[in-house]
Order: structure tokens, then sequence, then C-alpha cells
């Protein structure tokens, strides 16, 4: 390996492993208990898909809110139509991923993240080096904002292919206007200022992650997961697909897995924890994983908002009160991180946050 990466982070091209074995590897395989149910494309009509058509009308911006509200109590995930994400973007956002993911391993890991520090970067398999289990993807990891960090860090950014970091840099700021929309009117369904929760801790220095996932074809998709149960540490997350489904998402009270369906042109909107723990367990940090499949290579994009690392976060005070008094304990978001990292699920971080 070139000097400066660890090995063990990159320890295999999954996409390699797709062509060449007819079989899951030993470190990709799950438990029986834990194996995907569901076939891929058995999608379901119940996950909510919200248009923001009218946006700028009070009456239009109303009806949004609410099914807002609604959707993040009962699922913690929805879909967006008529956002304005340009399809021209979205496209030649696809377009450069699946050109980097496509480069021979010996140049993607060039890009590895170094082992022991934040995941930064691209990794395979998973994003943690000493992890006994691997995931069947392959990702990348780019910070993005505050704009800062996007400046330092540019320079690390693939150059190959063309145009990867200004496409990049191009949808870091359409994203975050996309995204600083979204927690207005999830702030707004809470009966908070619009601001509030993009606010909390300092809007100016809250984080703005963009993560490349990359899922092969799979042998036996029935045997290994394209990313395994969690749910998000941050705030809100955005999802960009390739067309290929394959997310599933839980819904708490019913433990059934559903399967998002790919829509052409919408995006995903999934809460993260600091959201649920803001609303005092009103809006869900929904569980999901990803199942991959044996005829498609999927691609998605997931853009982060996350509060600054300093960020005092707990329930919402505005929300609690005598019938309804705080179910978590307050933190800093850093200390929350390695909670994060360690990819746990919902009840593992309810147990921490109420101890
Ligand atoms: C993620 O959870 O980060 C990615 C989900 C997906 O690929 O659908
Ligand atoms: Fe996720």
């Amino acid at each position: 390996a070139p000097p400066g990466v660890t090995p063990e982070l990159v320890p295999i091209s999954v996409a390699k492993l797709a062509n060449e074995f007819s079989h899951v590897p030993e470190k990709f395989m799950l438990a029986e208990g834990g194996r995907p149910l569901t076939v891929f494309d058995n999608y379901s009509k119940e996950v909510p898909v919200i248009s923001l058509k009218g946006i700028d009308s009070e009456s239009e911006r109303s009806r949004i809110v609410a099914e807002i509200g609604h959707a993040c109590a009962e699922w913690g995930i929805f879909q967006i139509t008529d956002h304005d994400v340009s399809t021209d973007i979205m496209n030649r956002m696809l377009e450069i991923t699946m050109a980097f993911f496509n480069l021979p391993l010996e140049e993607k890991i060039k890009y590895a993240g170094k082992a022991g520090s934040f995941p930064v970067g691209y990794a395979s398999g998973s994003h943690r080096p000493d992890d006994s289990l691997l995931d069947w993807r392959e990702l990348f990891v780019h910070r993005c904002l505050p704009k800062s960090i996007r400046e330092t860090e540019y320079e690390t950014w693939p150059e190959k292919p063309d145009g990867y970091r200004k496409t990049l840099t191009e949808y870091s700021d359409t994203m975050d206007r996309l995204m600083t929309l979204l927690l207005g009117l999830v702030s707004e369904s809470l009966g908070l200022p619009t601001n509030y929760i993009k606010n909390v801790g300092g809007g100016e220095q809250s984080e703005q992650k963009i993560l490349f996932n990359y899922y092969p074809k799979c042998p036996q998709p029935d045997r290994t997961l394209g990313l395994r149960d969690h749910t998000d540490y941050g705030s809100l997350t955005v999802l960009q697909q390739n067309g290929i489904g394959g997310l599933q998402v839980c819904k708490e009270d019913t433990d059934t897995w559903f399967a998002v369906e790919p829509i052409p042109g919408a995006l995903t909107c999934n809460l993260g924890d600091q959201i649920h723990v803001l609303s005092n367990g009103k809006y869900r940090s929904v569980e999901h994983h990803v199942v991959v499949n044996s005829n498609h290579t999927r691609l998605s994009l997931a853009t982060f908002a996350n509060p600054s690392r300093k960020s005092l976060m707990g329930p919402a005070p505005e929300l609690i009160s005598e019938t309804n008094p705080a179910k978590y304990r307050n933190y800093t978001f850093e200390d929350y991180l390695p909670i994060g990292f360690a990819m746990k699920t919902r009840k593992a971080y309810d147990a921490v946050l109420l101890e």
C-alpha cells in the first residue's frame, strides 16, 4: 500500500470480489437470524412522498409542514418531489461517483482514510479498521461544510474523473440550501421557530458531510447487507439514488422492514438521532439498512446535516413540560460522535442517552 495508507482499512475491492466469487466470503456473511428477509424490489407504497410544490405560498407551506410533521412522527423518513435540485446536477453527481468507483483499487486507495482518525475518504467493507463483519459496499466520505473545512480538504478529493471537485462543491451548496429549508420545515412542524434546528449550537458552524456509497452486484444477496442496521447519528440525511432500490426502513411500532422505492427525481429524507432527541422522542430517528442484489450495481449519495461539535444537545426546552418531561439527558454533539460511529441501533442509543 502507498505510504500513509493503512492496509486494513481497505482490505479488499468489493467490486472485484463480486466478479470473482460465486459465494459471499465469510467476513461479509451475516448470522442466520440477521439476514434480510425481503427481496430487494418489493417496494412499499406506504413510505410518505411529499411534494414541495408551492412552498413559497403560505397555504401550501402549511400543508407541507403538516405532512412533514406527520411523516416524522410516524416514520422518521419521507421522500420529497418538486424540490429544486436540478436533474442536471443530480446526473452529474452520479456520473462522477460511478467513474470514481470504477477506477482500479490502486487508484482508489490513494484516497483511503487513515485508521484511528475520523473516517474521511475512501474505504471498503467498513469505515472501521477492525470490524469483524464487513458490508457489501465501498464508500467515500467528504467533509463539505463549514466552508473552511471544504477549502482545506478540497485538494485531498479525487482529481479524476474530471470535474469531481467542482461538481461536488456545487452539490454541497445546493444541498445546503435544500437542507436548510427542510430543517426549517421540521422546526416549524414542532411549533419551533424556523431557524431553531439549524441554529442549535450556532448555525454557521454546523457540519455537512457527503457520503458516496457503491454497492456492487452480489452473488448471494440474502447472505449479506450493503449496509447493516443503523440510525444516522446527526440531524438530517438527504439521499439520492441511481434508480436501483435497496434501502429498507424499520417502522418501530411494527418491527417490520419496508423497502423504499427509488422514485425518479425524488430525494429521500430521514431524521437522525439529534432530531429524535431534540423532539423528546416525538419524531423518530429511523432504523435502516441496505440490501444488495445480484443484477444491478447501486449508487447512493447521502448528504448529512449535523450540528457543530460543541453544540449542546438534548430535548428542546420549549417542548418539555410537567406532562412531557425530558426523556433524554443533555450532552455535547462531540460526546455523541463515538456512540454514533459505533453504528448501533436506536435501542442502543436510547439506553446510553437515558443513563
Ligand atoms: C446510508 O444509510 O448512509 C445509505 C443508505 C442507502 O444507501 O440507501
Ligand atoms: Fe444511514
